[in-house]
């Protein structure tokens, strides 16, 4: 994607909600489209494991913070390493894959997880990010578009081995055990010692070279085809097709998109774009929700309150709904903090907006929640 690309794109943006005013009616649009929409897009990028505590590759939480390593990650994410440098190619996948495997999702995971169960719409995931945590909070996996791949599987490094079936070509990375973490030098990331990397485990079973995982790195000359992965990107463009052509209501939940490789806000921006009038982009971002003027709404928030704030005013949506005109009023839930403890965003600048003195929506009958019951989560 080139930076003239994005500049342009970029122009033509519109800052997100800012004051509480904003928010709050920003917060009414996103819950009326959610219920009225005819499908439900999940786009989420490195911002959306923030909450569950993990990195991102870039600023001054990134995975590099502390540690002795003097490259950017564009630098690092190249396939040579596996040959260059092994012990730190793997140091460092090693330490991504083990902090994929121990994290837990946090909330805002299965709040999304249960709208596609409460809202009876049709839904798909697209993520760029390889932690495998959408599986991890319960999402099917047939419904989540991996576009850079998944960290838990690996192929050979060898661009000569193939297997007979392209199915062969990729392999779980669950045979690589946890617990070598001792074994990587956290300040260089490195593996410390490299006959680790003999092992048969973090070998091709075909030709014995290194195992690499199955993720597009951003320099790649060797990323093996995996039908599963593709399979479920081409039922997802088929699914997208069909729901243009027929101009229906698409709306995109997007978390923690970024900026650098901004895979995610694209696909989210165009889903909207050649979708029927009332689809919606709904960028959850604590620094970069900017949205195209046009059928987007930019929250200021981290992935996992925003998600908390959208299911407070479906809610009050809903029982704004139930309890009919007179317990109407403009959906409390909107302006309700996270938490419920009054508690607002420390991102949200209160200061009375040109908007302030808008009247209450008629809020449409919304259907009653269904409850599933909601895989395991951190705070
Ligand atoms: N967990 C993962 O799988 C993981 C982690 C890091 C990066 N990646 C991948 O690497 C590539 C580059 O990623 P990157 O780190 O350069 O992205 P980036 O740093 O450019 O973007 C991260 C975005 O997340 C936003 N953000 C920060 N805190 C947030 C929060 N609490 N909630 C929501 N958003 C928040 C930032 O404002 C930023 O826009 C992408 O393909 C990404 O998916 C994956
Ligand atoms: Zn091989």
């Amino acid at each position: 994607m080139s930076k003239v690309y994005l500049e342009h794109r970029d122009a033509y943006h519109v800052p997100g909600a800012s004051t509480e005013e904003e928010v709050a009616h920003a917060l009414q649009r996103v819950a009326e489209a959610m219920e009225s929409c005819d499908a439900l897009v999940i786009t989420a990028g490195a911002g959306m494991g923030v909450d569950s505590g993990m990195p991102a590759f870039r600023g001054n939480r990134s995975l590099w913070k502390d540690r002795e390593v003097s490259m950017t990650y564009e630098e690092m994410s190249d396939d040579k390493w596996f040959f260059e440098d092994p012990a730190f190619a793997w140091g460092i996948n090693y330490t991504q894959l083990e902090m994929y495997r121990h994290t837990l999702t946090h909330a805002g995971y299965h709040t999304l997880w249960r709208w596609t169960q409460t809202l009876c719409k049709p839904w798909f995931v697209f993520t760029s990010n390889i932690d495998g945590h959408f599986e991890k909070a319960g999402f099917h996996r047939e419904k989540v578009v991996t576009c850079h791949g998944d960290i838990h599987h690996l192929q050979c490094v060898n661009q000569q081995c193939r297997g007979q079936e392209k199915s062969d070509n990729v392999w779980s990375a669950g045979v690589i055990p946890s617990g070598l973490g001792d074994k990587v030098d956290q300040s260089s990331l490195r593996f410390t010692d490299t006959a680790v990397l003999d092992q048969t485990c973090f070998r091709c079973p075909r030709c014995n070279s290194l195992a690499r995982p199955n993720i597009w790195f951003c320099s790649d000359r060797n990323h093996a085809f995996w039908p599963d992965e593709s399979d479920r990107r081409q039922a997802f463009i088929k699914w997208m097709e069909a729901l243009h052509e027929a101009k229906k209501r698409v709306v995109v939940i997007e978390c923690g998109g970024g900026m650098d490789i901004p895979t995610v806000r694209c696909e989210g921006e165009d889903a909207v774009e050649e979708a029927g009038v009332g689809s919606l982009l709904v960028r959850i971002n604590p620094t970069d929700c900017r949205v195209p003027a046009e059928k987007g709404v930019g929250l200021p928030f981290g992935a996992k309150e925003g998600c908390e704030r959208i299911d407070a005013a479906l809610a009050a949506r809903r029982s704004s709904a139930s309890s009919g005109p007179a317990g109407g009023g403009r959906g409390g839930g909107a302006r309700r903090s996270s938490s419920g403890t009054g508690r607002e965003s420390a991102t949200v600048h209160r200061r009375a907006s040109p908007g302030s003195g808008r009247g209450p929506r008629q809020p449409s009958l919304g259907r009653g929640p269904r409850q599933p019951s909601p895989p395991k989560s951190s705070k």
